[in-house]
């Protein structure tokens, strides 16, 4: 564990300038009644609320400076939940969006958070599991537009990429009823500052919302769009369905049984990467109800 520790700072330098952006809103319809009360990203997902595991990926990724950005209802419960980020040696911030106006107004609302660093975006309803070096690669380049492509059985619920022979985008669609490929587009996309100028430009759709896919398009025009294709080995889960969310927690249930370990412990992955030490851990755990949660914090005490 020590070394694991000592030898973190060094990429934390380089990913210093790259911050994260959480988009929790939305109004959850699919899953009326459950989200008539509690937002969507507060569901659970076996034994955390859903914007547990987005964190911890963008924790994992060395992502320290948070926007956290959902409804007005909601915010305060993401607060609540989450805090300041400093219990587990991050910061998290957060704004509100004020209706669905959709997810490139991340960049216009989150604007003055980015300023001039490169920016990560998760959807707060998208969890992979798996080694995230595919991200850390992402965050390490230059490129000024990274997306993701995620081979799936229904491409048509999702951004759909279609590539030529050498990996290149030739087109991006949102939601085809003829989709151009099985290759969908996880809500987890890398980019420069100039994003929050592209969004702003953009023309909101025929639904009233500014779409992603506009923004990759235009990156795409400009041949700066960068797709990383993702491998089978790593698990991407939708949760936007009531079928779709149990299954994701039973997943998640299955891997955490079998391994005795949790996966997007928000407290164990700050302790790892290094962003607390084992003392603010022993303090920050001893805070939480007694829970299996913190049987389980507790017993990683002992190992270190
Ligand atoms: C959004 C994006 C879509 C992306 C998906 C990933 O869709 O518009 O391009 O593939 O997230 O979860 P939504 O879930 O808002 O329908």
């Amino acid at each position: 564990m020590r070394r694991h520790v000592a030898m973190r700072p060094k990429r934390q330098k380089r990913m210093a300038e790259t911050c994260g952006i959480i988009l929790a809103g939305g109004a959850g319809t699919r899953l009326h009644p459950m989200t008539a009360v509690v937002s969507k990203q507060l569901q659970p997902v076996y034994d955390k609320p859903m914007i547990y595991y987005p964190l911890s990926t963008l924790m994992l990724a060395g992502i320290r400076d948070i926007l956290i950005i959902s409804t007005p209802h909601d915010v305060p419960h993401f607060q609540r939940l989450l805090g300041d980020g400093s219990r587990l040696g991050i910061s998290i911030t957060y704004a509100v969006q004020d209706a669905p106006r959709g997810i490139a107004e991340a960049f216009i609302i989150g604007r003055e958070f980015i300023g001039t660093r490169r920016v990560c975006l998760i959807l707060g309803d998208n969890l992979f599991y798996g080694k995230l070096d595919f991200l850390r690669k992402a965050l390490a380049s230059d490129a000024p537009a990274i997306v993701f492509g995620y081979r799936v059985q229904d491409p048509e619920r999702y951004g759909v990429a279609e590539v030529d022979a050498t990996g290149k985008v030739i087109s991006i669609e949102e939601k085809p009823a003829h989709p151009k490929s099985n290759l969908a587009i996880p809500g987890l996309y890398v980019y420069g500052p100039d994003v929050c100028d592209i969004a702003a430009n953009l023309q909101p759709s025929a639904r009233g919302e500014v779409e992603i896919t506009d923004v990759h398009k235009v990156y795409l025009e400009q041949g700066r769009l960068h797709l990383i294709e993702l491998g089978r080995g790593l698990a991407w889960l939708d949760t936007g369905t009531p079928e779709s969310l149990i299954e994701a927690g039973t997943f998640i249930h299955a891997i955490e049984k079998r391994q005795g370990m949790k996966i997007a412990c928000l407290e164990e992955v700050a302790l790892r990467q290094g962003f607390i030490d084992t003392e603010a851990y022993g303090s920050v755990v001893a805070a939480l109800p007694r829970s299996d949660y913190r049987r389980y914090c507790e017993s990683l005490l002992g190992g270190l």
